[in-house]
Order: structure tokens, then sequence, then C-alpha cells
């Protein structure tokens, strides 16, 4: 009976948070710690934005939005906001998990419901997209709150050579 008891719980539990089909969003994008090669981390140690009242950004908001509008505006729209093939990632964000995005951007996904379908690329081997998941991350989140309007970043912070290092290695230079 106890055993039964707390599987009702743990069922209402699961219906209260809205089931596994509903994901969660990353919570509060505010920075509390910095790593050395430049990127903030927000309470629960995924990637976030960092933007000072003079508008200057941290490397990676600056670096992803560089990356986001070479490698997926051209079906996600510019500044993140959509377009009639693919949605806005500004949105998705919102309800998606740090590692969700991190999944769907490296494996793909295709959308067989729709009478049109709709493919997203696998980009985990594109070394373009691969080495600057964070960057991407951190650049439509700043995007999901508008902490980052729908402009280029006018001042940035410089980049570190500690991300220089891991930038390298990634593409594969010495
Ligand atoms: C060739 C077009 C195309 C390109 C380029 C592209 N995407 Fe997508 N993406 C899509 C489509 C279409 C979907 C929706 C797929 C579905 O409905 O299952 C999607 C879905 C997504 C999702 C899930 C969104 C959600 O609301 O569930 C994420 C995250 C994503 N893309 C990130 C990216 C990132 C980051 C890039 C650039 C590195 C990128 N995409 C480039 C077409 C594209």
């Amino acid at each position: 009976m106890r055993q039964i008891c707390s599987v009702i719980a743990v069922m209402m539990i699961f219906v209260v948070s809205g089931g596994s089909a509903v994901a969660e969003g990353p919570g509060d994008p505010t920075a509390v710690k910095k790593e050395d090669d430049g990127k903030w981390l927000d309470k629960d140690g995924n990637p976030t934005y960092k933007i000072s009242a003079d508008g200057t950004v941290d490397w990676f908001t600056y670096s992803g939005y560089r990356r986001y509008h070479s490698d997926c505006h051209v079906c996600h729209g510019p500044d993140g906001m959509g377009s009639t093939y693919a949605p806005a990632l500004r949105d998705s964000v919102k309800s998606m998990s740090y590692g969700d995005f991190l999944g769907v951007v490296a494996s793909g996904r295709k959308n067989i419901s729709a009478a049109q379908e709709n493919v997203m690329p696998a980009f985990g081997d594109n070394p373009n997209v691969a080495c600057y998941m964070d960057d991407l991350y951190v650049y439509l989140r700043a995007r999901s709150t508008d902490a980052l309007g729908r402009q280029r970043p006018a001042k940035k912070e410089e980049k570190t050579e500690a991300y220089t290092q891991a930038e390298d290695a990634c593409m594969g230079k010495k």
C-alpha cells in the first residue's frame, strides 16, 4: 500500500509539472560566474549572456550573433525571429533546456507531421557550428529575453586567450 501511494504521488507530481512532453526552459538567465574563456554561467551552470549597462556584450554573445547569421538565419530568419520554414529560435530556447538545444543542433530533426517536410540538418560534424554551440546558445538566450535587440552588438568584450586556444583545438588548428 505504501508503495502504491508513492507511485500515485509521483504520478501527481508528473501531472502537475506538465509531464515530460513539456520541456523545461533554462530559467533565470542572470550571469553569476565567469569562466577563463570569457563564458558566463547562470546559477545552474548553464551558459548565459552578460550585457553591461553601456551595451557591451560578452564575447560569446557577439560570436554567437556572427555564427547564427552565417549558419542558421537562412532557415530560422534574421535575429532568431523565425521564418515560414523554421521556428523562431528566440522563442524555442525559452522552453528548451540547454541539453535539448545541443541535442537538436548536433543530431538534427525532421518534422514528419507537417504537410511540408521541414528538416533541421544535423550539425554535429560541422566544426563551424559544433565548435560554437555555446556561442549560439548564449546569443539566442540574449535574444529570448530581449536583453539583446534586433541589432548587431555595437560593443563587445575581447576574445580571451583561453577561448582562442579552445577554438583552435576544436577546429583542428595548431
Ligand atoms: C536548412 C534549414 C535549417 C538550418 C540551416 C538550420 N535549421 Fe534549425 N531547424 C530547421 C527546421 C525546419 C526546424 C524544425 C524541425 C521540426 O519541426 O522538427 C529546426 C529546428 C531547430 C531547433 C528546435 C526548435 C524547436 O522549437 O524545437 C533548434 C534548436 C534549431 N533548429 C537550431 C538551429 C541552429 C542553432 C542552426 C544554425 C547552426 C540551425 N538550426 C540551422 C531548419 C534549419
